[in-house]
């Protein structure tokens, strides 16, 4: 008999980093029961949340989870996933989910290591704990369903954002990576070279300036591995990063010329 579509998800997150703690009480509030595991001890943050935390990856598997959910670094995917005893696995199907900001290099790994008989959904939830502290209502959840057999899981899995308002837009990991390189990997680059300039509000800043520094403070609240990871293992930013170069170096020859006409 298949499950009804709101039936709770027993979710058991791996990396319970910023944004991991982020989605956790999204999913707490719509009664869904975690438990969780990550490199370093955040015993003390789940015993507040109410949920159970386990520091040895072996006693995180010993609870039947519906949905393995991944939500480590871009930089450590690789080292966590070697690190996972697999034959622990109490179903037989498990539904993996990552939430990285890039999408071809994990769906690649994961099928690669993933028993066969699990489930994978390579996701990114396009907002984080700034973009989405007020609702996730309009904001974009990328979503592709890899290798997906238990549909009901997944359904219910997937109705977690569309209940608080995400648009959901399914796409090929390929085609967001390339979508990804231009907007995203773009707007942190932008963000990261405004904090090496150190700007600041001036006191009389313009609309635009005052957008500057918004974009400068939102992007180095990430981690400096997420914007690694971004460009690491994104294969379209090496060229968006090229493109950036050669803008600047354009407008920069447009106003030498302009000075040199005078
Ligand atoms: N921040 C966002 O707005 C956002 C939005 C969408 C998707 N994402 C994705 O969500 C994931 C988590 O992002 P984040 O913002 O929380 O920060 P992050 O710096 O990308 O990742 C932090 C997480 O990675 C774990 N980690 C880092 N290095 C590790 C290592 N060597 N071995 C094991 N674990 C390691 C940390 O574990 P400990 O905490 O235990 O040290 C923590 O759980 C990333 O893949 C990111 O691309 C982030």
């Amino acid at each position: 008999m298949s499950s009804s579509p709101t039936k709770t998800l027993r979710i058991g997150i791996i990396g319970f980093g910023p944004f991991a703690r982020f989605l956790a009480a999204t999913m707490i509030k719509q009664g869904h029961t975690l438990t969780a595991t990550s490199r370093s001890d955040h015993s003390h943050l789940c015993t507040h949340l109410g949920i159970p935390f386990f520091r040895e990856m072996d006693t995180f598997f010993d609870a039947d989870n519906d949905v393995i959910l991944l939500c480590t670094s871009i930089l450590s995917l690789s080292e966590v996933v070697r690190s996972i005893p697999f034959h622990r696995l109490k179903r037989q199907t498990t539904l993996f989910v990552d939430v990285l900001s890039v999408k071809q290099y994990p769906r690649d790994h994961l099928l690669q290591v993933l028993p066969p008989e699990s489930d994978l959904l390579c996701t990114h939830p396009m907002f984080g704990p700034e973009s989405g502290k007020d609702g996730w209502t309009a904001l974009p959840f990328v979503y592709d369903r890899v290798r997906i057999r238990d549909e009901d899981t997944c359904s219910r899995f997937l109705q977690i954002f569309q209940t608080e308002g995400c648009r959901m837009v399914a796409m090929s990991c390929e085609e967001h990576d390339q979508l990804a390189a231009r907007g995203q990997f773009l707007t942190h680059t932008i963000g990261r070279i405004l904090s090496e300039m150190e700007i600041k509000s001036t006191g009389m800043d313009t609309k635009g300036f005052q957008t500057l520094v918004q974009l400068k403070e939102n992007t180095i609240k990430d981690s400096l591995d997420l914007y690694c990871g971004l460009f690491m293992h994104n294969k379209f930013a090496m060229q968006e990063l090229r493109n950036l170069e050669l803008a600047f170096l354009t407008v920069k020859q447009k106003l030498l010329e302009k000075m040199e006409d005078k």
